[in-house]
């Protein structure tokens, strides 16, 4: 494996390698690696990457000012050792320098699904996510994309932007990988202390009552989103939101009648934690 801190050399690699014959696979991270981050390169191999690349990379330009840029954690040396046991072919870790160059004054800005959820509590978090995805894509060049749907929003946002700046790019979405008593994995986990965390259990407790029930058949959006809301409002400092979308644009609705989405968003101490399900599609199940 090998760690690439130049986007020439990135691009080299990966050009020299489709010419070869390979299949590119990128997986964007911020690092600080995790099962959740190793189940999207096994799904990269799974749709046929035969070189498949891991990005690291603690993006500035989707941090708010008040938000934990600062004390992301960084821990290539450690990241490193998982994604070499998982056979990773290269790992890019770019300098905030090779990115976003002195005079760099570009940015990639998707309307509408941006505007909801996410985007109203972390103004300007998309525009960064949509500029530094579009630049790794630029990098890397045709291939096929592995992101979480646990990060739901951005799996719908970079969807949409690569559709419409036709990316020569194929993009596959995982579902989200869980601690076994539910709670989602994420790099910020690692903020919660012991307490923290088991109170940080509240969400996937009430995401999973919010499926219980529409499985019993309740289809009304106020009283799913109360439902998933009760556990949370118990156990968290502050909500930011709990809400249902419609799972493809993401747009409000009072009544459940397509593939929709419950997502959450709250905070313990400064730890700000989000989770979301696909009423019908995703499982949580219950702690053994
Ligand atoms: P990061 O938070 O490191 O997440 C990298 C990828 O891992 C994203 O696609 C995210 O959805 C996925 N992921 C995180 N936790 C997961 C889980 N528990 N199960 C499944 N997938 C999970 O998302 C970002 O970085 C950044 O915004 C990025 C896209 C790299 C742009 O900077």
């Amino acid at each position: 494996m090998e760690i690439v801190h130049e986007p020439s050399r990135m691009r080299e690699l990966c050009d020299h390698a489709r010419r070869e014959g390979a299949r590119v696979g990128i997986v964007p991270t911020m690092g600080a690696l995790h099962a959740g981050h190793l189940a999207l390169v096994d799904e990269a191999r799974r749709r046929g990457a035969t070189k498949v690349v891991v990005t690291i990379f603690v993006n500035p330009l989707q941090f708010g000012p008040n938000e934990d840029f600062g004390r992301y954690p960084r821990t290539l040396p450690e990241d490193a050792v998982l994604c070499e046991a998982r056979g990773v072919d290269w790992i890019f870790a770019p300098a905030r320098e090779s990115m976003y160059p002195d005079g760099f004054s570009s940015q990639v800005r998707v309307s509408g699904v941006t505007e909801v959820l996410e985007g109203v509590f972390r103004p300007g978090h998309f525009d960064g996510v949509t500029t530094v995805v579009a630049k790794l894509f630029g990098i890397v060049g045709q291939s096929v994309a592995i992101f979480g749907r646990k990060d739901y929003q951005q799996w719908c946002v970079l969807r949409r932007m690569v559709r419409d700046l036709d990316l020569p790019i194929e993009m596959h979405g995982m579902p989200t990988v869980r601690e076994v008593d539910g709670l989602a994995l994420s790099s910020r986990n690692r903020y919660l202390s012991e307490s923290e965390r088991a109170r940080a259990l509240a969400i996937s407790r009430g995401l999973r009552a919010a499926c219980e029930a529409f499985e019993r058949g309740e289809r009304d959006a106020a009283t799913l989103t109360s439902i998933a809301r009760a556990p949370i409002e118990a156990s968290f400092d502050a909500i930011d939101y709990v809400a249902l979308a419609d799972a493809d644009s993401l747009a409000p609705i009072t009544l459940v009648e397509d593939r929709a989405v419950i997502a959450v968003a709250a905070r313990i101490g400064k730890t700000r934690l989000i989770d979301n399900v696909v009423l019908s599609e995703d499982r949580i199940p219950l702690p053994a």
